[in-house]
């Protein structure tokens, strides 16, 4: 196999077919552009380098990628794919062959085009095709009766016989340098699109007499191309379907393997339960014994072994200990810390705050810029009143705190060890340990009160 292979992956096009103002190569799978998965998948090859050919809305799709090695060429118009490789054959350093991958191909796995670099020699032109049972839209690839490759005609300029054709083109070549430099040179606009196909190369190859390398993909949707959000559609549900497999394979348990959906690199350990409509996002680790509730959304955190994640809780940017139980209906905001067996209940809103052991706060309340000692007892409706209208400020609650239903602690404050905090309090200054702290108010009973009554119209 030749290390000198330059990628060039095509990622110019509007997407018309979309109907979107986002270019089509940044369109989300499973929340990440399609361009990056094709980038990844190559570079998990050995190549010299990979060049991106971008056009519509360049600034916005380099923009995307930004901070990552690739080297971006531009195409002024979109004439078709084969002038996408014209316009980065200019900036092209000596490589034996370039590999041309299409920026709307996403699921094409790197052990794909491993196999398919190692079995295409270095002369010939290699060409990725795949069976489908709904050929539509794709190029079909034409072969004479002794099964010889002749040439890949577009959908659009397909004849009826042709249309009936299963084999598809990729749009996935291996081709020499040499050749393609000369081949590019010929290609013109006849054909009913009136565009520069890159798929000529097949007959001009045959006509050069170059040796035409197929293979054919094993599993279909590795090339499905996605022109539609009716096919990205179907295939986010293929890339999620699969994702989910594997957790499932790993010993997790899953509820309804449909209502998963997994937007980002997650650990899940064995013995994980996930109900209906759960997703997770970003970098997730689930340790062992966790059980997560049904609509439930987790993204960028770690949750310890034998949490319970209940109904209907969202969790961003947080690490939750062993052995918690969180929700239902919770919101833990970036950044949380719980330690172990923290209890946080219904509608309680967590942001910037640690919480120490065995801590709990059941129902009602906002907790943000605050530390929270160990087994503190936050009553219902407890208010960190953190913002003064400009700056955040901080709230430090000791350990075994009790902080009565009700109460306002107005930050920057500091609550000592043990310290009481009676229902309906306004805390505004420090609190020493082990002190009962209330406001004083009155109960007054105004006798025979009678309320008043509504007036007929
Ligand atoms: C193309 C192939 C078709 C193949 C299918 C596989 C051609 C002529 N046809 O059709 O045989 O079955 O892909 O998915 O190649 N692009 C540019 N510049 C352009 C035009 C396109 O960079 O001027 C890029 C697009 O952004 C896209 C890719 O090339 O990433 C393919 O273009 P698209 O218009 O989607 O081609 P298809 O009609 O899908
Ligand atoms: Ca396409």
């Amino acid at each position: 196999m030749s290390a000198k292979i330059t990628a060039i992956i095509l990622a110019a096009g509007q997407g018309t077919r979309m109907r979107s103002a986002l270019p089509k190569v940044l369109q989300p799978l499973a929340k990440r552009p399609l361009l990056q998965y094709v980038i990844d998948a190559a570079n998990a090859l050995p190549i010299n380098k990979i060049m991106v050919v971008c056009g519509y809305k360049a600034e916005l799709v380099k923009q995307a990628f930004a901070g990552q090695a690739l080297t971006w060429v531009e195409q002024p118009q979109q004439l078709g794919t084969a002038d996408a490789v014209q316009c980065a054959m200019l900036q092209l350093t000596a490589a034996e062959q370039v590999l041309v991958l299409y920026g709307d191909v996403p699921l094409i796995k790197a052990t794909t085009l491993q196999q398919f670099i190692s079995n295409t020699p270095t002369t010939a032109l290699g060409v990725l095709t795949a069976k489908l049972a709904e050929p539509r839209g794709f190029g079909r690839i034409i072969r004479d009766p002794s099964g010889q490759i002749q040439g890949i005609v577009e959908d659009k300029d397909a004849t009826l016989a042709q249309q009936a054709i299963t084999e598809i083109n990729a749009g996935i070549y291996l081709i020499p340098q040499k050749n393609l430099i000369n081949w590019l040179q010929q290609i013109n606009t006849n054909n009913n699109q009136q565009e520069l196909y890159l798929t000529d190369i097949v007959a001009l190859a045959i006509k050069d007499g170059v040796a035409v390398h197929t293979e054919t993909v094993t599993t279909a949707e590795e090339v499905m191309g996605v022109n539609s959000k009716s096919q990205l559609a179907a295939l986010e549900r293929y890339y999620q379907r699969q994702q989910v497999e594997q957790l499932l394979q790993q010993g997790v348990t899953i509820l309804d393997p449909n209502r998963v959906d997994i937007r980002g690199k997650v650990t899940v350990a064995a013995d994980v339960t996930l109900d209906v409509n759960v997703i997770l996002e970003g970098e997730v680790t689930i340790e062992a014994g966790v059980n997560i509730g049904p609509n439930v959304v987790i993204k960028d955190s770690y949750l310890g072994a034998n949490t319970t994640i209940l109904a209907n809780s969202v969790i961003d940017t947080a690490r939750i200990g062993n052995s918690c139980q969180i929700g239902p209906f919770a919101r833990i905001r970036p950044v949380t810390v719980l330690k172990d067996q923290v209890k946080i209940g219904n509608f309680v809103e967590i942001k910037n705050t640690e919480i120490n052991e065995a801590s709990k706060a059941n129902h009602l309340s906002y907790l943000g810029d605050a530390t929270i000692g160990s087994q503190v007892n936050i009553g219902a409706g407890v208010i960190t009143c953190n913002y003064d209208g400009a700056n955040k400020h901080k709230t430090i609650i000791g350990a075994q705190v009790s902080v009565g239903a009700d109460s306002q602690l107005i930050a920057p404050i500091n609550i000592g060890q043990g310290a009481t905090i009676a229902a309906g309090t306004t805390v505004m200054k420090d609190v020493p340990e082990q002190v009962l702290v209330l406001n004083t108010k009155q109960q007054q009973h105004l006798l025979n009160w009678h309320r008043p009554i509504k007036k007929e119209d």
